[in-house]
């Protein structure tokens, strides 16, 4: 005779889940042996004054987890299962505490950053007509996984694209579309042996370091002089791969001019091992000259690996970014990869080409280039008629940040922690010193200003607290 404890009216489990449990447990506790036979099902019902249906439900559940089996003509038999070596269940000790994730309420503060876009501008209602579309014309294609590199048409809107706005020179089966920069590049960087020398532009993208470090490339951080990073640097360490974001320098905002364009080509065309990754993250906007072609399209000999983002021209959120891989590196990414499952959303991929295809894309570009740059003018004489004398502006009418010194000797971390209290996101240069040998400059304090997400009606208060922070 088996005693269970079943309550039939008030309790949160069905009945079958109730008759489950409390047979587990007494067959875990082995207070029903091993072999032991089970009640017949009517047997059980009966005994219990339940439904035969709901003692056969909990012995299929029993079954189907490997508690108990059956032999035909029979009826249920109870496992030997397994015993844990240790009865002690560490689980049951309390997370640890410096896992926990703290939530920030991020109420009443004001944003700088840089790794930002303008939502309250976005065209929601045309991007959902493109999801329908998406929806209409590949119904079939958004029940399937699509190729590792993202869906063909996708690639093919986006090549025609970049080829208009970047002078991009490439096929569609080129682009490798990806959830982010950092993946992508993680993704190419996997197919180059250990020990490659690889080097970067200092200050610099700091993501991307922290990337090539943990993937434990020999990283070599590279000097900016005043037309981008540093040739003889280059020539001295003589890495093999170099990052760099030619169209608009990260942070320092530098628009590298041709001729050090064209050094950099020679200079990578000397060996065919040697790549150059440019990176143009946010090279849509310009504000009163037209866009740059791209170092990709002066490259002559396949030596460029080009990555581009929607994260500053669309939303950060949607994640979709993409490289293009110059011919032979293609081939090597394809044989790696050809498990490979893309890790976009597809759907937002067929959405995006229909943004693009109907001129939407474009249309946002513009509007958005126009409101930044009103915008970035208004950060720029709130901060000259605030700081006066004490700020100097690196003033390149481009991207969505600017790099701004402030004439003051303070510690970053005191900045930091005042930022905290008055409620305002900013970044400082130090973050973006790849050098472990770096020093603070004594005399001044150096900004990342982001643009993007700060409301107009919310540029002074931001100045205001700004001011409180540094001084
Ligand atoms: C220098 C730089 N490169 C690339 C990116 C784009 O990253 P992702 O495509 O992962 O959003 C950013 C984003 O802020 C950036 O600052």
């Amino acid at each position: 005779m088996i005693f269970l404890k079943i309550v039939k009216k008030g309790h949160s489990k069905h009945i079958y889940q109730q008759i489950y449990e409390e047979l587990k447990k007494s067959i875990l506790e082995r207070k029903i042996t091993v072999n032991e036979k089970l009640p017949s099902k009517r047997n059980l019902a009966e005994q219990l004054n339940v439904s035969v249906n709901s003692v056969s439900n909990a012995y299929e559940q029993l079954l189907a987890e490997g508690y108990i089996y059956t032999i035909e003509r029979k009826g249920y038999f109870v496992e030997n299962i397994t015993q844990y070596i240790d009865q002690h269940e560490a689980r049951a000790v309390n997370f640890p505490i410096d896992l926990k994730e703290q939530h920030h309420d991020k109420g009443g503060w004001l944003s700088l950053s840089h790794m930002t876009s303008d939502i309250s501008m976005f065209p929601f209602k045309k991007w959902l007509k493109c999801q329908n579309e998406a929806i209409k014309n590949h119904r079939q294609e958004l029940s399937e996984i699509t190729s590792p590199q993202g869906p063909y048409i996708v690639r093919k809107t986006i090549s025609r694209m970049i080829a208009l706005t970047r002078g991009v020179k490439c096929e569609p089966e080129q682009i490798i579309i990806g959830g982010g920069t950092q993946p992508l590049v993680r993704q190419f960087m996997t197919l180059l042996k250990g020990n490659t020398k690889v080097a970067i532009e200092n200050p610099g993208y700091s993501r991307i370091h922290a990337l090539l470090k943990s993937m434990k490339f020999d990283v070599a951080p590279i000097n900016l002089d005043k037309k981008g990073i540093d040739m003889k640097e280059i020539e001295s360490i003589n890495p093999k791969i170099l990052f760099i974001t030619p169209s608009h320098q990260f942070p320092t905002g530098i628009i590298m001019p041709i001729s050090r364009r064209i050094e950099l080509l020679n200079w990578a065309a000397h060996s065919n091992d040697r790549y150059i990754v440019e990176d143009d993250y946010d090279s849509e906007f310009k504000y009163g000259t037209d866009n740059i072609p791209s170092l990709q399209s002066l490259d002559r000999h396949h030596r460029v690996i080009y990555t581009g983002t929607f994260s500053k021209t669309l939303l950060p959120s949607f994640r979709i970014s993409y490289i293009v891989l110059p011919p032979k590196l293609l081939r090597e990414y394809r044989n790696f990869y050809s498990n490979w499952i893309q890790g976009s959303n597809s759907f937002s991929l067929f959405t995006l080409h229909y943004f693009i295809e109907s001129g939407e894309y474009e249309r946002h570009i513009k509007r958005m280039n126009h409101h930044y740059e009103m915008k970035r003018k208004l950060l720029i004489k709130q901060l000259q008629a605030t700081f006066k004398d004490d700020i100097e502006i690196k003033n390149v009418p481009a991207g969505l940040h600017f790099l701004a010194h402030f004439k003051k000797n303070k510690r970053y971390e005191d900045i930091n922690e005042k930022a905290k209290q008055e409620k305002l996101e900013i970044y400082s240069i130090e973050r973006f010193n790849l050098d472990s040998k770096y020093k603070k400059d004594e005399t001044s304090i150096s900004l990342v200003m982001g643009f993007a997400t700060i409301k107009t009606e919310e540029i002074p208060e931001a100045v205001n607290r700004l001011y409180r922070i540094i001084n």
